[in-house]
């Protein structure tokens, strides 16, 4: 089965789950993007024969790219760790963090899917060219247990993970007026899946605290998850918000915002659950081959710190007015395409992928950027 393939049997499968979607006209959205531009099939409240303007297919042909960056690197997490997740351990760990863990990983793991899978859809049904990554799944798979051994887009065997957001969301400043927020943890060179069988034997116990050496790096590859799922889908509602502006088609509107409505749920569920790794009883845990370290940051806590304090703080927004709590950033500059692709380059999620990988996304991310809504 090719990855398209895959995308089709995996949405397929989202949809005998949610049944809501039964009332969207589903029937045209499950056909192949090929099938619905050669009929011309209507998808739901769209006018068939209204061509997107070439803002709108530009700033909706990156957000498909993103959102079939994110299936990639969230089916990888959900192969080790979701419900049906094949590594004992990692989900042992992953539910120190929370014990619906694996249910809201697979969760988020669909909702990608079903966003890559309806933004090709839409394109196409608006006689637009869907777009398609396949060529550059060339990635290896980790070899611990649980994962498929297929080629991947993403690497998630060696990250830097930007963990700014979480001082961010907590400090009135805003980085679109200038700002930097500091580092919660330091994430460097750290693995959010296990890498291998001997590292982080898969029937290892995972008490809290992690007592072994192998629990302790099991523990610190699952709290690098955690904070992960939270700069990814931070980012992910970062970029929506900063699209929604771009935009001239009102049902094209509709669509930003309602995926990217969910984005910020997914970043919202994410943060609660990440300072878990950061505080008591799990607070302390150090890698053992990396060093990286999860402290208590409720000790001693305070505005920026405090793990409860997941709601966002009012932040400064349009000189002269109050504070207000919203989504920040939300520029071009720092939460448009070009700066998601840089962002998820500095993850080094992308480590190892060929020039031409980067040349195809970046192309796509300045044409999403340069779109200008029409009035
Ligand atoms: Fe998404
Ligand atoms: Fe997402």
């Amino acid at each position: 089965m090719n990855q398209e393939e895959e995308i089709q049997t995996q949405w397929h499968k989202v949809v005998q789950r949610r049944s809501f979607l039964k009332a969207m006209g589903i029937g045209t959205a499950m056909l192949p993007a090929g099938t619905l531009l050669a009929t011309g099939v209507k998808a739901a409240g769209s006018a068939p024969t209204r061509r997107l303007t070439p803002g709108d297919a530009a700033v909706l042909r990156f957000l498909a790219a993103a959102e079939i960056i994110e299936a990639d690197l969230w089916q990888q997490y959900n192969e080790l760790g979701g419900v049906d997740g094949g590594n004992p351990a990692y989900v042992a760990a992953l539910q120190n963090l929370d014990g619906d863990m694996p249910q809201y990983i697979t969760d988020n793991t669909d909702d990608e899917l079903s966003h890559a899978a309806f933004l090709n859809a839409y394109l196409a049904s608006r006689g637009a060219e869907p777009v398609n990554l396949d060529e550059f799944r060339v990635l290896p798979s980790t070899q611990a247990t649980g994962a498929r051994q297929i080629r991947r887009l993403t690497n998630l065997r060696k990250l830097v993970v930007d963990t700014s957001f979480y001082t961010r969301y907590r400090s009135e400043q805003n980085p679109d007026l200038g700002a930097d927020a500091a580092q919660a943890v330091r994430i460097v060179n750290q693995p959010a899946i296990p890498l291998n069988d001997t590292d982080t034997p898969p029937n290892t116990a995972q008490p809290v605290p992690p007592l072994t050496a192998s629990a302790r790096r099991m523990q610190a590859i699952a709290n690098t998850a955690g904070f992960h799922f939270g700069y990814i889908e931070q980012g992910g509602a970062s970029l929506y918000t900063s699209m929604s502006v771009k935009v001239t088609d009102l049902e094209v509107l509709r669509i930003v915002v309602s995926i990217g409505g969910v984005e910020v749920d997914h970043f919202s569920l994410w943060h609660d659950k990440l300072g878990n790794a950061v505080a008591q009883p799990l607070a302390g845990v150090v890698d053992p081959v990396t060093g990286v370290t999860f402290p208590d940051l409720n000790n001693p806590g305070g505005e920026l710190a405090q793990t409860n304090k997941i709601l966002p703080e009012p932040a400064r927004f349009i000189e002269g007015l109050p504070l207000v709590s919203i989504i920040r950033p939300s520029s071009v500059a720092n939460a448009g395409a070009v700066a998601t692709i840089k962002s998820f380059t500095a993850d080094l999620l992308f480590e190892g992928q060929s020039k031409e990988f980067f040349a195809k996304v970046m192309a796509l991310a300045e044409a999403a950027d340069a779109a200008k809504r029409r009035v």
